[in-house]
């Protein structure tokens, strides 16, 4: 385990008070061969997120990519996406927010289900075994939801139980995403119990066409099933909409 800017982890830690991006450089240093690597930022000035939206990353939060070679199959990748996901989520409840996930991996707090941290997973690699795994998760911890663009829809940790130590809670964030990496078949059975999508209405753009129903599970390495009524859809990716 490294001890690294006063973080015993079970990763090695790289360090940045401002970088482009986490996942950019967590990328490079996997296309170089190093695995278990975890990139830390205070401040991305160019922070992406999913469908290559911006991610505003201001200082104050947890903004990491973990670079990976664990030699999977590409189809388990999603794992890792939900493990992350579990691992931010009890990172935060650990520090007194009521977090849950809202598939597949928002981290949302409170009935207006405002998102608390997202993830990033990108993979590269053959059918059978991946080459790569980045997984990038960017956490609003010590940030006012006023410094973000989607104020009305972003809540941090800051906003709901005041400042907190960011390296207790970048410790905790990493030591259960080992935790769930190494136990795979854990990752979903976890997932569950801190999810908020399972039981209610919801509607899922996918790649496939908008599917609505009710969430009733997810398989996997990630996939929600949805009962529409007449039939039972596993969705693999797709926006989803809770409805109620
Ligand atoms: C989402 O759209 O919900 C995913 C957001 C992921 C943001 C994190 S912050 C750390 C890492 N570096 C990036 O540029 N993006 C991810």
């Amino acid at each position: 385990s490294a001890v690294a800017y006063g973080l015993e982890a079970p990763f090695e830690i790289e360090y940045h008070d401002s970088i482009d991006s986490t996942n950019r450089r967590a990328r490079e240093l996997a296309t170089d061969g190093r695995s278990d690597v975890a990139v830390l930022a205070d401040e991305q000035t160019g922070g992406r997120g999913r469908l290559d939206r911006a991610w505003a990353s201001p200082s104050g939060g947890v903004w990491l990519s973990l670079a990976l070679r664990p030699g999977v199959p590409i189809a388990h990748a999603p794992a890792f996406t939900l493990a992350a996901a579990v691992a931010v989520t009890r990172a935060a409840r650990e520090a007194g927010v009521d977090a849950r996930i809202k598939w597949p991996n928002d981290v949302v707090v409170g009935d207006d289900e405002r998102k608390l941290a997202g993830v990033l997973t990108e993979v590269e690699g053959e059918a059978d075994r991946v080459d790569w795994v980045v997984v990038g998760i960017g956490s609003n911890v010590n940030v006012d939801p006023a410094a973000l663009p989607d104020e009305a829809d972003a809540t941090s940790v800051q906003d709901a139980v005041g400042p907190v130590d960011r390296r207790a809670f970048t410790q905790r964030l990493l030591e259960e995403f080992d935790a769930l990496r190494r136990d795979l078949d854990a990752v979903v059975p976890a997932w569950r119990a801190d999810a908020t999508t399972l039981g209610k209405r919801v509607r899922v753009e996918t790649p496939g066409g908008t599917v609505e129903g009710e969430a009733v599970d997810v398989s996997f390495p990630g996939a929600l099933v949805v009962d529409t009524g007449e039939e039972r859809v596993t969705i693999t990716a797709g926006d989803c909409e809770h409805l109620r």
